[in-house]
């Protein structure tokens, strides 16, 4: 094709272009054409291009719409400017070169780190709520009183809450927590001893991050929690399980080897099993970590759903100095989407501890803390506790109520003094895999007992949540359950 000819094919696909319909402006679509066809190939390096004046008349826009847009690719560079000859394709070496390689066929490969990070990060089940563990009660969030509360805190939001910040959050929300934590959990803090993070997640990868080097041993409950155990893997850090039994984690198990820089524990619930660590466990703990110089991580995830007794005292309250980091979250009492929690640290800690987690993570989320405060301040925040603590008793009963032909037949079901789930062991791990694998076929979310094991797990079972769904919803899953494991269990006998 001759050069007249090609220039007269750039223009009329350019009006064809143009004329669809499109919500982007016609310098913009210009630039976008040209710049796809320079990028496939389909003009060639060394190609004219009509200039802008005759792009303007030719395609009835202005000069200027057709400057801007061929300013912008000499200025990226796609095209050059000889004086004297025009506008031309420049020679994208580059460009070529990656077109020619196989980049979309390339294997995808994960770092070591990566791969074993994985086996901490199920995937995420899609399908009923039932039972999935660790989701609250959504539906009775109250809505409107906290969108007032984020409304007046947004108008009224100081300039320097638009800036980057280095102040470990908001003052109020970390004064109305420390009197809170100092009342109902016996935490020994100020509210300079506390950093607001975007949920526990975020405060177990600065501590492991900031406590421990690659390599270094972490002590976890085996079985555990899966989310911490990705942050201290993620880190670098070596985990080794410790076992649990009725009375909790027992640091004599503890296999041989290096002392651990770091022991996570969820000491007034363990997850997922529910037990309170017995008070001489505790000493023994601590006296561990006092021996070894470690730190100990509290997460204390879920203490205000009690439903027989007042939440625990902490661990971290339990001796002074503590080498306690208190961990807490709004995810389990407000919604996890909100993405605020907090650190309870060792004076010494805190300085380290806020400059990292500005440098790293950023601060933000001023508004919310704010807002937050409030709904502390003002009693919202009891109340809405309250009115969980209620619903989810009620939750569990209908779950127990529907479960009851199964346990007439000798399925057994945890106490449910406390938390959002309920721990069903079962006599294998084939009728775990058999129940496992009917409740997918349902589209319903069983998570099984083997599944928060780092090791081979020595009993079979089932984690039920039952907070995050409505009565009717949880009755007729757990009616279901009821029917498949009397089903399943007769077949396997
Ligand atoms: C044991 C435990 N700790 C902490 C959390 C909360 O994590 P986050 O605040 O990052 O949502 C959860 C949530 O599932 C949990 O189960």
């Amino acid at each position: 094709m001759s050069r007249l000819a090609r220039t007269a094919w750039v223009i009329e696909a350019l009006a064809m272009r143009l004329s669809s319909h499109c919500d982007q402006g016609l310098s913009q679509r210009l630039y976008g054409a040209l710049r796809g066809w320079i990028e496939s190939g389909e003009l060639a390096a060394g190609e004219a291009l009509p200039s802008s004046r005759r792009l303007s008349r030719e395609l009835n826009i202005a000069r200027n719409t057709a400057l801007a847009a061929l300013d912008r690719l000499t200025a990226e560079g796609f095209v050059v400017t000889r004086p004297g000859a025009g506008l031309f394709v420049a020679r994208l070496a580059l460009v070529e070169s990656v077109q020619q390689s196989p980049v979309a066929s390339r294997k995808v490969a994960l770092s070591h780190r990566g791969d074993r990070l994985l086996t901490a990060c199920a995937p995420s089940g899609g399908g009923h709520r039932a039972f999935a563990p660790g989701v609250p009660a959504l539906d009775l969030f109250p809505r409107e009183q906290w969108q007032r509360l984020l409304r007046r805190h947004q108008q009224r939001a100081p300039e320097a809450w638009l800036a980057y910040q280095a102040t470990g959050g908001v003052t109020a929300l970390k004064t109305a927590l420390c009197d809170y934590l100092r009342l109902s959990r016996s935490v020994r803090c100020t509210p300079e001893q506390i950093l607001i993070t975007q949920g526990a997640q975020q405060g177990f990868e600065l501590i492991a991050r900031l406590l421990a080097d690659p390599g270094d041993r972490a002590w976890v409950e085996e079985p555990g929690y899966a989310g911490a155990q990705a942050a201290l893997m993620a880190a670098g850090l070596s985990l080794v399980p410790v076992p649990v039994d009725d009375d909790g984690i027992d640091v004599q198990r503890a296999p041989e080897g290096p002392a651990p820089k770091l022991i996570y524990v969820t000491p007034s619930h363990q997850y997922p099993c529910g037990i309170t660590l017995s008070l001489a466990r505790r000493l023994a703990l601590l006296e561990s970590a006092r021996g070894s110089g470690a730190w100990i991580i509290e997460d204390d995830y879920d203490s205000e759903f009690r439903y027989s007794s007042p939440p625990l005292a902490s661990l971290q309250g339990l001796v002074e100095p503590s080498p306690v980091i208190y961990v807490g979250t709004f995810s389990k009492v407000l919604y996890p989407g909100l993405r605020l929690g907090y650190l309870v640290l060792p004076p010494a800690l805190v300085d380290p501890f806020r400059r990292a987690n500005a440098r790293l993570n950023r601060e933000g989320q001023y508004v919310a803390q704010a807002a937050l405060a409030e709904f502390i301040e003002q009693g919202h925040f009891s109340r809405h506790v309250a009115r969980m603590r209620r619903a989810y008793r009620s939750r569990q009963a209908a779950l127990r109520e529907a479960l009851t032909p199964a346990t007439a037949e000798g399925l057994t079901l945890s106490n449910g003094h406390a938390g959002m789930h309920l721990l069903v062991p079962l006599e294998s791990m084939a009728l775990e895999r058999a129940l496992v694998a009917a409740a997918k076929r349902q589209e319903i979310q069983l998570s099984p007992l083997s599944r928060y094991f780092a090791g081979p797990a020595p009993q079979a079972g089932l984690v039920l949540g039952y907070a995050g769904s409505h009565e009717q919803d949880i009755a007729r899953a757990g009616d279901w359950l009821a029917r498949a494991w009397q089903r399943l269990r007769h077949n396997q006998h």
